[in-house]
């Protein structure tokens, strides 16, 4: 019997997949380190635990460790690659998904929509008024993409629908997303920030990203530009955007943080902030899909076969 440890957070997923007869799988508490001298060939992990050396070496057999995300900077890779332990992510299961919350906050933040659901909540809504909650319209307004991976590249797609312009700057260029929505190359980040009314950050954290979006950055913004960030947290300096959005001079949507479940003290405070709690990939389909992903790529390290997504 092979043993396996899934995350007990992605335990309803278990119950749509496929568990062959020769698999165990022990589920893991979120709350408990991975036991040590345990049995288990594959780990199924959320992006929520950091799985370093240590934790790799508290397995005994440890063949694979399959990522529920995209994203992988919760995991030492250069470990896995020194015990010869494989790594997988979830990638195109959750683009489209990342690309609409993405859009959901653009939205939100140009139009002031939890500034609107608070008044009502509170019941200090006197009615309508000219000049009440005005926003920002996007039409014709130039939408930044910081990282034009896949997540990057569909929210761009979708810019033509709000009449946006499209300007980028990631590791690489890509001509057929440049033809196919008229995206704008850009040089250097602080050239794409110079451009955009919507900055919109699609990077992974990585040792050269960590912190990329500094003051100085945020400088090169016009007033009354909007931050958006739906990949991950610390590749924003996070106290040099609180104190451009205290001061008014730029808005932002949020889905990362820096040190999450911790949101900035100062940033709570704001109305010109759109927060949310990591929601990027929550949906039913894209949930599913990703843990359908990370399942099979264990399954097939277990039993020495090539993975789908392999980052190591
Ligand atoms: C979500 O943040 C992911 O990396 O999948």
């Amino acid at each position: 019997m092979i043993r396996v440890l899934v995350s007990a957070e992605a335990e309803a997923f278990l119950t749509h997949a496929t568990v062959p007869g020769d698999i165990a799988v022990d589920l893991l508490d979120p709350a408990h380190p991975i036991p040590a001298g345990a049995p288990h060939a594959g780990i199924l992990p959320l992006l929520t635990r950091r799985i370093g050396a240590p934790e790799m070496d508290r397995l005994r057999g440890l063949v694979v460790i399959a990522n529920m995300a995209v994203g992988y900077d919760n995991i030492d890779l250069d470990a896995a690659r020194a015990r010869g332990i494989r790594v997988t992510n979830t990638p195109d299961v959750l683009t489209g998904a990342t690309a609409e919350l993405t859009w959901a906050l653009i939205l939100a933040t140009a139009r002031r929509v939890g500034e609107g659901e608070r008044l009502v909540r509170a019941r200090t809504w006197t009615g309508w008024s000219p000049t009440q909650l005005l926003g920002t319209g996007l039409n014709g307004k130039t939408l930044g993409l910081l990282g034009a991976g896949r997540i990057g590249r569909d929210v761009g797609r979708r810019a033509g629908a709000f009449g946006m312009r499209v300007a980028y700057w990631g590791r690489s260029r890509h001509p057929a997303f440049e033809a196919a929505c008229g995206a704008r190359w850009c040089d250097d980040p602080a050239a794409l920030a110079r451009e955009s009314d919507v900055l919109s950050i699609h990077l992974a954290s990585t040792d050269a990203t960590r912190g990329l979006v500094d003051g100085a950055l945020l400088d090169r913004l016009r007033p009354g530009a909007i931050v958006v960030n739906t990949a991950r947290g610390d590749v924003v300096d996070e106290p040099a955007l609180v104190e451009r959005l205290r001061t008014g001079r730029l808005r932002a949507g949020l889905d990362v943080y820096a040190r999450e479940p911790a949101v900035p003290e100062g940033l709570v405070g704001l109305e010109n902030v759109v927060l949310l709690p990591h929601l990027g990939s929550a949906t039913e389909e894209a949930r599913q899909a990703m843990f359908d992903l990370a399942w099979d790529n264990l399954v097939r390290v277990v039993k020495g076969e090539e993975p789908v997504t392999p980052v190591v």
